[in-house]
Protein backbone atom coordinates (compact mmCIF):
# COMPACT_ATOMS: atom_id res chain seq x y z
CA UNK A 1 0.00 0.00 0.00
CA UNK A 2 1.56 3.33 -1.12
CA UNK A 3 1.97 5.75 2.38
CA UNK A 4 -0.85 8.02 1.24
CA UNK A 5 -3.62 5.17 1.80
CA UNK A 6 -5.45 5.94 4.97
CA UNK A 7 -7.41 3.22 5.85
CA UNK A 8 -10.46 5.18 7.70
CA UNK A 9 -11.06 6.90 3.58
CA UNK A 10 -11.98 3.23 2.82
CA UNK A 11 -14.66 1.79 5.59
CA UNK A 12 -18.03 0.23 3.84
CA UNK A 13 -21.12 3.11 3.28
CA UNK A 14 -22.61 3.42 7.47
CA UNK A 15 -25.79 2.46 7.69
CA UNK A 16 -27.78 4.74 9.82
CA UNK A 17 -29.94 3.26 12.14
CA UNK A 18 -32.31 4.65 14.78
CA UNK A 19 -34.74 3.62 17.58
CA UNK A 20 -38.16 4.44 16.86
CA UNK A 21 -40.56 3.27 20.17
CA UNK A 22 -38.25 0.16 20.42
CA UNK A 23 -38.27 -0.36 16.79
CA UNK A 24 -34.61 -0.70 14.66
CA UNK A 25 -34.93 1.34 11.66
CA UNK A 26 -32.29 1.53 9.08
CA UNK A 27 -31.12 2.88 5.74
CA UNK A 28 -27.92 3.64 3.89
CA UNK A 29 -28.84 6.91 2.42
CA UNK A 30 -27.70 9.59 3.94
CA UNK A 31 -30.58 12.26 2.53
CA UNK A 32 -33.76 10.22 4.08
CA UNK A 33 -35.38 12.02 6.80
CA UNK A 34 -35.83 11.01 10.79
CA UNK A 35 -38.21 8.74 10.66
CA UNK A 36 -40.53 10.09 12.22
CA UNK A 37 -40.63 12.87 9.90
CA UNK A 38 -40.47 10.39 6.77
CA UNK A 39 -44.00 8.62 8.11
CA UNK A 40 -45.45 11.85 9.93
CA UNK A 41 -47.13 13.00 13.04
CA UNK A 42 -50.36 10.99 12.33
CA UNK A 43 -48.72 7.65 11.54
CA UNK A 44 -45.78 8.18 14.01
CA UNK A 45 -48.65 8.69 16.97
CA UNK A 46 -49.98 5.35 15.88
CA UNK A 47 -46.34 3.53 15.96
CA UNK A 48 -46.02 4.77 19.46
CA UNK A 49 -49.16 4.12 20.59
CA UNK A 50 -49.29 0.42 19.58
CA UNK A 51 -45.15 0.02 21.41
CA UNK A 52 -45.84 2.00 24.08
CA UNK A 53 -43.71 0.50 26.52
CA UNK A 54 -40.20 -1.80 25.72
CA UNK A 55 -40.80 -5.00 23.92
CA UNK A 56 -40.39 -9.09 24.88
CA UNK A 57 -40.26 -11.10 21.42
CA UNK A 58 -42.79 -14.15 21.62
CA UNK A 59 -41.61 -15.59 18.65
CA UNK A 60 -40.64 -15.45 14.69
CA UNK A 61 -41.11 -16.98 11.56
CA UNK A 62 -40.58 -16.53 8.11
CA UNK A 63 -43.62 -17.07 5.52
CA UNK A 64 -42.93 -17.82 1.75
CA UNK A 65 -45.13 -15.71 -0.58
CA UNK A 66 -45.91 -16.80 -4.44
CA UNK A 67 -45.95 -13.16 -5.62
CA UNK A 68 -43.90 -9.95 -6.08
CA UNK A 69 -43.64 -7.82 -2.61
CA UNK A 70 -45.65 -5.26 -4.59
CA UNK A 71 -48.90 -6.96 -4.31
CA UNK A 72 -48.63 -7.78 -0.72
CA UNK A 73 -48.02 -4.52 0.72
CA UNK A 74 -50.77 -3.12 -1.74
CA UNK A 75 -52.72 -6.12 -0.19
CA UNK A 76 -51.98 -4.81 3.24
CA UNK A 77 -52.85 -0.77 2.21
CA UNK A 78 -56.48 -2.52 0.73
CA UNK A 79 -59.06 -1.33 3.30
CA UNK A 80 -61.74 -2.93 1.35
CA UNK A 81 -60.48 -6.71 1.59
CA UNK A 82 -60.74 -7.11 5.27
CA UNK A 83 -63.94 -7.82 5.28
CA UNK A 84 -64.49 -9.24 2.06
CA UNK A 85 -61.50 -11.98 1.85
CA UNK A 86 -61.62 -12.17 5.07
CA UNK A 87 -64.67 -13.95 6.36
CA UNK A 88 -64.00 -14.58 9.37
CA UNK A 89 -64.11 -10.77 10.53
CA UNK A 90 -67.25 -9.88 9.66
CA UNK A 91 -68.89 -13.85 10.62
CA UNK A 92 -68.03 -13.32 14.09
CA UNK A 93 -68.66 -9.62 14.52
CA UNK A 94 -64.92 -8.99 15.07
CA UNK A 95 -65.03 -6.22 12.62
CA UNK A 96 -67.27 -4.84 9.20
CA UNK A 97 -67.03 -1.61 7.35
CA UNK A 98 -70.08 -0.15 9.03
CA UNK A 99 -67.58 0.26 12.18
CA UNK A 100 -66.06 3.54 13.16
CA UNK A 101 -62.41 4.03 12.14
CA UNK A 102 -60.79 5.63 9.08
CA UNK A 103 -57.28 5.63 7.27
CA UNK A 104 -54.40 8.02 7.92
CA UNK A 105 -51.92 8.89 5.17
CA UNK A 106 -48.80 10.20 5.08
CA UNK A 107 -48.23 13.21 2.68
CA UNK A 108 -46.25 11.27 0.40
CA UNK A 109 -48.90 8.25 0.55
CA UNK A 110 -46.20 5.29 0.75
CA UNK A 111 -47.63 4.82 4.31
CA UNK A 112 -50.75 4.64 6.24
CA UNK A 113 -52.80 3.41 9.30
CA UNK A 114 -55.88 1.33 8.72
CA UNK A 115 -57.80 1.53 12.03
CA UNK A 116 -61.59 0.39 13.24
CA UNK A 117 -63.17 1.28 16.23
CA UNK A 118 -64.67 -1.79 18.46
CA UNK A 119 -68.34 -1.74 18.66
CA UNK A 120 -69.24 -3.95 21.18
CA UNK A 121 -73.26 -3.66 20.26
CA UNK A 122 -72.91 -4.76 16.19
CA UNK A 123 -74.45 -7.76 17.54
CA UNK A 124 -77.16 -7.34 18.83
CA UNK A 125 -78.22 -4.39 16.25
CA UNK A 126 -80.85 -5.19 14.36
CA UNK A 127 -79.67 -3.73 10.87
CA UNK A 128 -77.59 -6.36 9.88
CA UNK A 129 -80.55 -8.81 10.34
CA UNK A 130 -82.73 -6.78 8.39
CA UNK A 131 -79.89 -6.21 5.18
CA UNK A 132 -79.92 -9.98 5.19
CA UNK A 133 -76.15 -9.44 4.55
CA UNK A 134 -74.90 -12.69 3.53
CA UNK A 135 -72.23 -12.91 6.46
CA UNK A 136 -74.72 -12.38 8.99
CA UNK A 137 -74.55 -16.06 9.95
CA UNK A 138 -75.84 -17.94 12.95
CA UNK A 139 -72.39 -19.09 12.73
CA UNK A 140 -70.71 -18.76 16.31
CA UNK A 141 -67.75 -20.02 17.90
CA UNK A 142 -67.84 -22.65 20.59
CA UNK A 143 -64.72 -21.51 22.16
CA UNK A 144 -65.09 -17.67 21.78
CA UNK A 145 -62.84 -16.90 24.80
CA UNK A 146 -59.72 -16.23 22.72
CA UNK A 147 -61.26 -13.19 21.11
CA UNK A 148 -61.61 -11.53 24.35
CA UNK A 149 -59.62 -8.91 24.62
CA UNK A 150 -58.59 -6.89 27.73
CA UNK A 151 -58.59 -2.51 27.58
CA UNK A 152 -54.26 -2.01 26.91
CA UNK A 153 -54.00 0.76 24.37
CA UNK A 154 -56.09 3.59 25.83
CA UNK A 155 -58.30 3.71 23.37
CA UNK A 156 -61.17 1.37 21.65
CA UNK A 157 -59.69 0.93 18.17
CA UNK A 158 -58.86 -2.98 17.05
CA UNK A 159 -57.69 -3.92 14.24
CA UNK A 160 -55.30 -1.16 13.60
CA UNK A 161 -52.88 -2.15 11.10
CA UNK A 162 -50.03 0.54 9.89
CA UNK A 163 -47.07 0.27 7.32
CA UNK A 164 -44.46 2.35 6.22
CA UNK A 165 -43.23 2.30 2.58
CA UNK A 166 -41.83 0.00 1.29
CA UNK A 167 -41.82 -3.02 3.83
CA UNK A 168 -42.82 -2.43 6.84
CA UNK A 169 -45.84 -3.55 8.80
CA UNK A 170 -47.22 -3.74 12.19
CA UNK A 171 -50.49 -5.27 13.51
CA UNK A 172 -52.49 -5.18 16.46
CA UNK A 173 -55.91 -7.10 16.51
CA UNK A 174 -57.03 -6.90 20.12
CA UNK A 175 -54.05 -7.91 22.38
CA UNK A 176 -52.31 -9.37 19.75
CA UNK A 177 -49.20 -7.27 18.07
CA UNK A 178 -47.37 -8.28 15.88
CA UNK A 179 -44.61 -6.33 13.16
CA UNK A 180 -43.89 -7.51 9.53
CA UNK A 181 -41.06 -7.48 7.46
CA UNK A 182 -41.50 -7.50 3.83
CA UNK A 183 -38.27 -9.08 1.84
CA UNK A 184 -38.54 -9.06 -1.68
CA UNK A 185 -37.01 -12.33 -3.21
CA UNK A 186 -37.32 -12.21 -6.75
CA UNK A 187 -39.79 -11.18 -9.42
CA UNK A 188 -42.43 -13.73 -8.65
CA UNK A 189 -41.12 -14.33 -4.40
CA UNK A 190 -41.60 -12.51 -1.05
CA UNK A 191 -40.70 -13.57 2.24
CA UNK A 192 -42.72 -12.15 5.16
CA UNK A 193 -40.57 -11.96 8.37
CA UNK A 194 -43.41 -12.28 11.32
CA UNK A 195 -42.08 -10.82 14.71
CA UNK A 196 -44.80 -11.36 17.47
CA UNK A 197 -44.30 -9.02 20.71
CA UNK A 198 -45.74 -8.95 24.09
CA UNK A 199 -44.11 -6.05 26.62
CA UNK A 200 -42.24 -5.62 29.80
CA UNK A 201 -44.78 -6.46 32.68
CA UNK A 202 -46.64 -8.52 30.87
CA UNK A 203 -47.90 -11.58 33.38
CA UNK A 204 -48.51 -15.05 32.07
CA UNK A 205 -52.26 -14.47 31.90
CA UNK A 206 -51.22 -11.96 29.32
CA UNK A 207 -48.39 -13.26 27.61
CA UNK A 208 -50.85 -16.61 26.79
CA UNK A 209 -53.64 -14.11 25.60
CA UNK A 210 -51.25 -12.45 23.39
CA UNK A 211 -50.25 -16.14 21.58
CA UNK A 212 -53.55 -17.12 21.81
CA UNK A 213 -55.03 -14.57 19.67
CA UNK A 214 -51.92 -14.86 17.42
CA UNK A 215 -54.12 -17.32 15.93
CA UNK A 216 -55.99 -14.77 14.09
CA UNK A 217 -53.09 -12.82 12.28
CA UNK A 218 -50.21 -14.91 10.40
CA UNK A 219 -49.93 -17.58 7.94
CA UNK A 220 -52.37 -20.34 9.04
CA UNK A 221 -54.47 -17.41 10.63
CA UNK A 222 -58.50 -17.63 11.02
CA UNK A 223 -58.61 -13.71 9.66
CA UNK A 224 -55.06 -13.78 7.46
CA UNK A 225 -54.33 -17.18 5.99
CA UNK A 226 -55.74 -16.16 2.89
CA UNK A 227 -53.60 -13.13 2.04
CA UNK A 228 -50.63 -15.61 1.98
CA UNK A 229 -52.63 -17.48 -1.04
CA UNK A 230 -54.37 -14.22 -2.68
CA UNK A 231 -51.35 -12.50 -3.88
CA UNK A 232 -50.21 -15.75 -6.21
CA UNK A 233 -53.76 -16.05 -7.78
CA UNK A 234 -53.38 -12.37 -8.24
CA UNK A 235 -50.43 -12.62 -9.96
CA UNK A 236 -51.00 -15.54 -12.11
CA UNK A 237 -53.98 -13.90 -13.58
CA UNK A 238 -52.72 -10.61 -14.49
CA UNK A 239 -49.39 -12.33 -15.90
CA UNK A 240 -52.13 -14.08 -18.22
CA UNK A 241 -53.22 -10.55 -19.51
CA UNK A 242 -49.93 -10.00 -20.96
CA UNK A 243 -49.16 -6.34 -22.17
CA UNK A 244 -53.27 -5.44 -21.08
CA UNK A 245 -54.07 -3.34 -18.59
CA UNK A 246 -57.45 -2.37 -16.56
CA UNK A 247 -58.22 0.62 -14.45
CA UNK A 248 -61.12 1.24 -12.22
CA UNK A 249 -60.94 4.37 -10.13
CA UNK A 250 -64.15 3.84 -7.79
CA UNK A 251 -62.96 6.61 -5.50
CA UNK A 252 -61.36 9.40 -7.53
CA UNK A 253 -57.23 9.98 -7.26
CA UNK A 254 -56.67 11.31 -4.01
CA UNK A 255 -54.38 9.46 -0.93
CA UNK A 256 -55.14 11.39 2.06
CA UNK A 257 -56.26 10.93 5.36
CA UNK A 258 -60.00 9.98 5.38
CA UNK A 259 -62.64 8.90 8.26
CA UNK A 260 -63.86 6.03 6.54
CA UNK A 261 -62.17 2.83 5.82
CA UNK A 262 -64.54 2.15 2.64
CA UNK A 263 -61.60 3.83 0.28
CA UNK A 264 -58.63 2.36 -1.72
CA UNK A 265 -56.98 5.88 -0.47
CA UNK A 266 -54.25 3.79 0.71
CA UNK A 267 -53.87 1.51 -2.21
CA UNK A 268 -53.52 5.02 -4.43
CA UNK A 269 -50.54 6.29 -1.79
CA UNK A 270 -48.68 3.34 -2.44
CA UNK A 271 -48.47 3.25 -6.24
CA UNK A 272 -48.13 7.35 -5.77
CA UNK A 273 -44.83 6.79 -3.54
CA UNK A 274 -43.81 3.80 -5.81
CA UNK A 275 -43.94 5.93 -9.25
CA UNK A 276 -42.14 8.72 -7.34
CA UNK A 277 -39.44 6.84 -6.10
CA UNK A 278 -39.05 4.77 -9.46
CA UNK A 279 -38.86 7.94 -11.47
CA UNK A 280 -42.54 6.76 -13.20
FE1 LIG B 1 -55.72 -9.31 4.53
Amino acid sequence: MPKSFALEEHSPRKLRITNFSGLVFGSLSDEVPDIEDYVGPEVAAKVRRVFYKPTQVLGRFTQALPNNWKLYFENVKDSYHATLLHLFLPTFNISRLTNGGGLLISDDGGSHVSYALVDPEAEARAEYKEQGLRTDSEYRLRDPSFLKGVPEFGDNISPQILSIFPGFVIGQVENSVVVRQVLPKGVRATHLNWTYVGFDGDDAEMTRRRLRQCNLIGPAGYVSMEDGAVGGFVQRGITQAGELSGVLEMGGGEAVTTNTRATEAAVRGFWKAYRSRMGI
